[in-house]
């Protein structure tokens, strides 16, 4: 198999098509945000995701294959998001993607966007070297729906290691940010205003630090973020805020990077990786570099456009499931939440 597979991704507020070669090379990657059409009411609204889907899956599949110089006809086969995800933004893409098949001949395979992520770290550029990662490595998966741990033995094989209780890590900065009226997405926000800001002002508590389980909790640090307003009232003044944002992401920091640096040495695994939009994050980017540093576990980090949701991931995991073979036809549904899967194959 040597021809480039299409991604398409309609899973939450990005609508994105992407044209990924079988060794990871990145031939075109468009993603259409809808942060614009988000961010006055403080968060997703499932019904407006839809319709920008609806607006803009056409152009962004169009534009994928213009910018990468390749026709459908010679494209390997396409790969969409099944889920997990919101069901009506689900509902653009797979279909969106079933027309596409049915009119080509192309093979389709249903993707979990998990894997998507999972994957992200081999992606490159055409003028990158290509990422040798290494199995058996072990990925924390951080984003706005989901915050988990997972060994990662194969292209296809994993295993949940551990996961969030509550919120996911992205979703405690997004709410954080509602909170201190910072707007929408909260991540990239505190992210910036914690780099001009003092992490150790207010001591928040680190979640389930001293617990021996690979898990995590981050509502309760929310709560503690809003009595801390309660108490002393919004931060005044710029440095004010930004102390306050560099205290809260420390504590959600510490406990990504120091469960994932205990699940590396439980797992014996020296290789971890970080994916989700949360990677992004320069304190945890940081922050994991030397933890891992310290003993000796190799730290992979996807670029910071494939952390965030896009369709390359999508279409990378899809030429590990194309590439045996696979076809999904016409008849797979959509699904909302992750299967439930300790150990598993994607
Ligand atoms: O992976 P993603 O794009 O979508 C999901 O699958 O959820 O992740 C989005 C989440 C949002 O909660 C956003 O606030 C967070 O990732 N995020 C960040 C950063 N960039 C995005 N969180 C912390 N620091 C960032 N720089
Ligand atoms: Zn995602």
């Amino acid at each position: 198999m040597t021809a480039p597979v299409l991604g398409i991704e309609t899973s939450c507020d990005e609508t994105a098509a992407a044209l990924v070669s079988q060794d990871g090379t990145v031939l075109s990657s468009v993603v259409a945000s809808q942060v614009k059409e988000h961010a006055p009411y403080g968060g997703i609204v499932p019904e407006l995701a839809s319709r920008a889907h609806m607006k803009n899956v056409r152009w962004v599949v169009e534009a994928a294959l213009r910018e990468a110089d390749v026709r459908l006809v010679d494209v390997e086969g396409i790969a969409v998001t099944q889920g997990p995800g919101l069901m009506g933004a689900l509902l653009v893409g797979l279909p969106f993607a079933k027309g596409v098949a049915l009119a080509s001949g192309l093979p389709l395979v249903g993707v979990n966007h998990l894997h998507g992520h999972l994957l992200s770290p081999f992606l490159r550029q055409r003028h990158e070297e290509p990422v040798d990662v290494g199995f058996p490595f072990v990925a924390l998966l951080a984003s706005g729906g989901h915050t988990a741990l997972y060994r990662v033995s194969s292209w296809r094989d994993v295993e949940l290691l551990g996961q969030t209780r509550d919120d996911a890590a992205g979703e405690a900065f997004d709410k954080a940010a509602k909170l201190l009226g910072l707007g929408y997405p909260g991540g990239p926000v505190i992210d910036r205003l914690a780099a001009q800001g003092d992490p150790s002002a207010v001591a928040f508590p680190v979640p389930i630090a001293s617990k021996k389980q690979i898990e995590f909790s981050f509502s309760g640090l929310k709560t503690a973020l809003a009595y801390h307003v309660r108490r002393n009232g919004p931060p005044e003044g710029d440095q004010a805020m930004a102390d306050l944002c560099a205290s809260f992401q420390r504590s959600v920091v510490e406990s990504l990077a120091r469960k994932a640096v205990q699940a590396c040495a439980l797992q014996d695994t020296p290789r971890l990786v970080l994916v989700g939009g949360v990677a992004a994050n320069r304190g945890l980017r940081a922050r994991a570099q030397e933890l891992c540093s310290k003993v000796g576990v190799d730290l992979v980090v996807p670029s910071l456009r494939y952390c965030t949701d896009n369709a390359a991931m999508i279409a990378f995991a899809g030429v590990h499931r194309l590439a045996q073979g696979e076809n999904d036809g016409l008849d797979f549904e959509a699904y909302s939440r992750d299967p439930d899967r300790r150990r598993g194959k994607f």
